[in-house]
């Protein structure tokens, strides 16, 4: 049983194998955080708990017998705003009475014997594992507003997942402007925390820095996860070596806007919370209606950071990527982007893959430019349809072709995506995001499909299952390459524009887990420009991911290696490219290449036809190495 309850204390414990969640109901009904950490058992942690009378702290009006008692100094499981705790806070809604005030008690508690799944977005999979879900009721009567904090307990993986249900109780509407996925507040020790900045072509740099007395944030609002903060964030002792020390990891599962926010107040808790930005947040919750956010996944290791990182490669290849892919052999693949770019026809990537076959390369993968009018990056996407100027025998032939070479094949698509130069934005040009009355902005001189809308989702769908389904398609590459910006979608009401990020992602999500169903064979990779969208959140569709769009192996040990801290191996696309190296012009041997990309899902991304003899040698027993 990894949840227990004690009657008596109200205390709950939740147990990993090496770790213990504790909270309590107090006297007052707040829940209070009491300890997480090593595992202690059931042993009752609430004396940790002082409560002194601090200065200019407010008090609940049913407790001011105890000037102790202060939400502006407690620790605890859910936070809110307006009601006496001043630092950041895990919700923030407004109701009919207009104050934004929100106070949070206990009102009951069930335990499942499975793991819950969240409606319409991905979260950690229960299925053959030993997991369990505690949900704890809060409910603000006066506001009528229900809040269900929802606690995965995997036992063996060492991992508490979290997520929250917001229910609208009331007979009117309430509006939501923020919803943490998680609040974890650590009321004793000295942290650092670790982060993970970046850029194009420079993601997942880490940064280690000691927690301080004021609020720092690691955030995007780019509707995208980012090259510029993923969502996942570590705090550890300031000891904390690679394999000493307690380390906490905070990965939030999700692919658009998202924050994490970490404080340490005037006692020295520190609180994280982690979920969707606020910025540009807002969703009105209708009388009866449910708010649920995505996913945080939380585990503890007192085994420094390589423990901490095992855990959740752990979790992230048994319970997060495709069931199939768990423990599979990916193919060593080819990918003709940095060998021809837009500038291919038949014969050239016939030419290519007839190489790739002889060196023992599995999967080839053809990139952009081979449908609409695409012989740049200026026009043509959203036109589904194959170039048959530049692929005479359609993508059905070219597959033929691929596959007689004893090869799989692979395709790239960005579905997201529009060019104004297409036939699709000529017939739809209210399909993509922009506000009424201004120019949208372009980035890489395309525009973003509002995938908020059903309609758009349908159209891709039955387009895209189209190609995959009459071409022998074994593998798909999803491109992402622009942040969103004019973020209003021109179905929905002023009023609920602040909801439209958050359905992007939904439909991005809806689109995913639709095609990956009905194509259960065909292995997907994501991709946004690179790794601008490596999270939990399309992993859960897509078992690896482009991990950068610089292969210079140099740069990458620093991009892969930030990348390790969360995620495994297997989820790193990384390619051996061609020297001296396209975006940083450097010369590297093709040993270090060839080691470099071995540390990912391998497989090359260069010019065949221009290497020696004693290169293709080389490369021949780098893929024998690397399927021993
Ligand atoms: C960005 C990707 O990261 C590259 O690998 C390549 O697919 C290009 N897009 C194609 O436009």
């Amino acid at each position: 049983m990894s949840i227990f309850f004690d009657e008596q204390s109200k205390i709950f414990s939740l147990g990993t194998r090496n770790s213990t969640y504790q909270m309590k109901v107090d006297d007052g009904g707040f829940v209070r955080h009491l300890y997480y950490g090593a595992n202690i058992g059931h042993c009752d942690m609430s004396y940790l708990v002082w409560n002194y009378d601090r200065g200019f702290a407010v008090n609940p009006h049913d407790q001011v017998q105890e000037r102790t008692y202060s939400l502006s100094i407690m620790a605890q499981e859910y936070t809110s705003n307006g009601i006496g705790d001043f630092r950041i806070n895990s919700i923030d809604a407004v109701g009919r009475d207009g104050s934004g005030c929100i106070e949070l008690r206990y009102a009951g508690h069930s335990v499942l014997s499975s793991k819950y799944e969240i409606p319409d977005m991905p979260s950690v999979r229960g299925e053959y594992s030993d997991v369990q879900t505690l949900v704890l009721k809060l409910r603000d009567k006066a506001l009528g507003l229900d809040v269900h904090l929802y606690y995965g307990v995997f036992e063996q993986l060492d991992v508490i997942t979290r997520s929250v249900r917001i229910i609208n109780r009331s007979d009117s509407d309430i509006t939501l402007y923020k919803a943490a996925s998680c609040c974890l507040d650590l009321p004793y020790g000295q942290w650092d925390m670790i982060h993970f900045y970046g850029r194009h072509c420079m993601e997942r740099q880490e940064e280690r820095v000691p927690v301080m007395h004021a609020c720092q944030s690691f955030a995007s609002k780019r509707g995208m996860s980012s090259h510029h903060h993923n969502p996942f964030v570590i705090l550890c002792d300031h000891e904390a070596t690679e394999d000493y020390g307690s380390c906490y990891g905070v990965m939030l599962m999700y692919s658009g806007n998202h924050k994490t926010e970490i404080e340490m107040d005037e006692t020295g808790c520190v609180r994280v919370l982690s979920g969707i930005n606020e910025d540009h947040f807002r969703w009105t919750l209708g009388s009866g209606e449910t708010f649920c956010t995505p996913e945080s996944i939380l585990t503890f290791s007192e085994k420094g950071l390589t423990g901490l990182s095992h855990n959740l490669h752990r979790v992230i290849r048994e319970n997060v990527i495709p069931a199939k892919y768990s423990k599979a052999v990916r193919p060593v693949l080819i990918n003709n982007w940095e060998a021809t770019y837009f500038n291919f026809d038949d014969e050239k990537i016939l030419k290519l893959a007839d190489k790739a076959a002889k060196l023992g390369i599995e999967l080839f993968v053809l990139d952009d430019g081979w449908f609409g009018v695409r012989n740049s990056d200026h026009t043509g996407l959203g036109d589904w349809y194959v170039n048959t100027d530049k692929l005479p025998s359609g993508l059905k032939g070219l597959s033929e072709a691929i596959h007689k070479k004893g090869m799989k094949f692979g395709l790239w698509i960005e579905p997201e995506m529009i060019s104004e130069d297409s036939d699709l934005y000529r017939e739809h040009p209210d399909w993509v995001l922009k506000v009424p009355g201004r120019a949208p902005a372009l980035g890489r001189d395309q525009l973003v499909l509002d995938m908020s809308r059903g309609e758009v989702v349908d159209y891709l769908f039955d387009r895209l299952s189209d190609i995959i389904g009459s071409s022998g398609i074994d593998y798909i590459k999803w491109d992402m390459n622009r942040p969103l910006s004019d973020v209003y979608s021109c179905v929905l009401s002023a009023e609920r524009q602040g909801e439209v990020g958050h359905r992007y992602v939904l439909g991005v999500y809806d689109l995913m887990g639709r095609l990956t169903s009905r194509f259960p064979d065909v292995l997907f990779e994501g991709c946004a420009g690179g790794g601008g969208r490596f999270d939990a959140g399309i992993l859960y569709y897509s078992p690896q991911i482009w991990c950068s769009d610089d292969t210079d192996p140099i740069h990458r040990l620093k991009i892969q290696r930030g990348t390790s801290y969360g995620y495994p191996v297997s989820a790193m696309g990384a390619h051996v490219s061609a020297s001296p190296n396209h975006q940083s012009g450097r010369s590297t041997p093709l040993n270090t290449r060839g080691i470099v990309a071995m540390s990912g899902t391998f497989g090359y991304e260069l010019d065949l036809g221009r290497l020696k003899k004693r290169e293709c040698d080389e490369i021949r027993d780098q893929i024998r190495e690397c399927h021993k």
